[in-house]
């Protein structure tokens, strides 16, 4: 490994990704390692020092959990926050709520103390994981399902990197990407980059499944159900695959509970897979923080348009037309989003506002249009910030943006006569109408 590494022990603090990022922000690598981890695990070679950071959660079933002692032998640094030992180490009664202070904390142990260097960037994690992914596939073949999104992208381009054609992508359009999503990845990975990618057409698919249906948690049902199912088919279509791909990033398992930390989300995967597919994971970016793996995106040579592309929703567009999907209101909300997006791009707000996109209600009202009276949908506009997507303020937007926006969604969309801005956060709304 080309890394020095900083092991942060779970002794139960609720800051431990706060602390790795930071660490990995003065350009040291870092892990958060359960308290009971083996010996063996934890004294890698690499490893620099060992931040034991207690905190609240620090009670398992009653019992007060400590670090083992062979931490405190491991003829490596030890910092000790926020934990009493009996040991003689480096010593902080509290973490800094600041940033500042904590990295001012950090500092002269990671480069005093430990002698660590600065090694961390994009470039040397490529050149391990590559390495690393070369010795666990082999000369065995990967699948990857790639939406499009900046996690299976970089997944991908990772992969390309590592593996070339051994690797296979799977795109399934379900109908409810938006405009150009499709095409950017045919070309980005095909085109540019040469991969194996197998383009699924599924549009009549998934719509003809979804026509009449309007309750959202039963269109996001079949929608998941249907993703899987395309999926599988292809799977099997294939010979000798032996591992999957996956876009699992840090945020994924630091959250998904470790011993002594509550569980914020659950850990996601393709989980609905048969059991008989039978592959071996291949997950690359799992000690990747949001903004890292889109840094090892630009890395791979991504377009910026794909690695800082906003969240959107596994169900697409699908949640975004309310009620029973059609394929006007569809293809209104598609080309509405688009005009959004090209005028925050053009207000260059496109990289400072965390989401903002379109819906369209399953409603019409009167309009006029040369003279005559027709009915016609409107297309709400929605953008927010967050920072965990749990709670969500909306965005004070230029006056001018929302003019241009509405004149053109008038001008441009077909069926569409009226266009709203929502001042809603959340809670009590949520992000998504469905
Ligand atoms: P809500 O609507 O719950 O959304 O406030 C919070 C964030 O999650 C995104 N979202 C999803 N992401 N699959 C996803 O991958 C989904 O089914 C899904 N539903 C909502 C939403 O866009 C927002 O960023």
């Amino acid at each position: 490994m080309k890394q020095d590494l900083i092991a942060i022990l779970d002794l139960g603090s609720e800051e431990n990704s706060r602390v790795a990022r930071k660490v990995r922000e003065l350009g040291v690598y870092s892990e958060i390692y359960a308290h009971d981890l083996p010996r063996e695990e934890l004294l890698q070679p690499n490893l620099k020092g060992i931040i034991v950071n207690g905190g609240s959660n620090n009670v398992v079933d009653g019992k007060a959990i400590e670090a083992p002692d062979y931490v405190y032998s491991a003829g490596v640094p030890v910092f000790v926050i926020d934990h009493t030992t009996p040991h003689q180490e480096m010593n902080l009664k509290k973490l800094p709520c600041e940033d500042d202070a904590l990295l001012a904390a950090l500092r002269p142990f990671l480069f005093d103390v430990c002698k660590a260097q600065p090694n961390w960037n994009m470039k040397n994690f490529v050149e391990d994981q590559v390495e690393l992914l070369r010795r666990q596939i082999g000369d065995k073949k990967v699948l990857l399902a790639l939406s499009g999104g900046v996690d299976s992208s970089v997944v991908a381009a990772l992969l390309i990197r590592a593996v070339g054609k051994q690797l296979t992508c799977v795109h399934v359009n379900h109908g409810l990407m938006r405009k150009g999503e499709s095409e950017q990845v045919i070309e980005v990975f095909r085109n540019q980059m040469g991969a194996e990618l197998i383009y699924v057409d599924a549009v009549d698919r998934f719509l003809d499944k979804l026509a009449g249906v309007a309750d959202p948690e039963q269109k996001r049902k079949i929608i998941g159900a249907e993703f899987i199912r395309v999926f599988e088919e292809q799977a099997r279509g294939l010979s000798g695959i032996e591992f999957l791909g996956q876009g699992t990033i840090y945020p994924d398992i630091a959250e998904s509970g470790t011993k002594t930390s509550k569980v914020v989300k659950s850990h996601h995967n393709v989980g609905g897979l048969p059991e008989d597919l039978n592959f071996k994971l291949v997950e690359p970016l799992k000690y990747l923080f949001k903004d890292e793996v889109r840094a090892c995106g630009l890395e791979l040579g991504l377009p910026e348009s794909m690695v800082y592309r906003q969240p959107f929703p596994g169900p697409g567009l699908g949640v975004r037309c309310l009620g029973a999907i059609t394929r006007d209101r569809l293809a209104a909300v598609r080309e509405a989003d688009a005009i959004l997006r090209e005028e925050f791009e053009n207000f260059g707000l496109s990289k400072s506002v965390w989401q903002y996109f379109t819906i369209i209600p399953d409603l019409k009202s009167v309009g006029v249009r040369d003279n005559a009276r027709v009915m016609g949908w409107p297309v709400i506009l929605r953008a927010v910030n967050t920072v965990d997507a749990m709670t969500a303020t909306i965005e004070h937007l230029p006056w001018e943006l929302l003019e241009t926006v509405t004149n053109r969604i008038l001008a441009e969309v077909p069926g569409v006569n009226r266009v709203l801005y929502e001042l809603s956060p959340k809670p009590p709304a949520t992000i998504e109408w469905e």
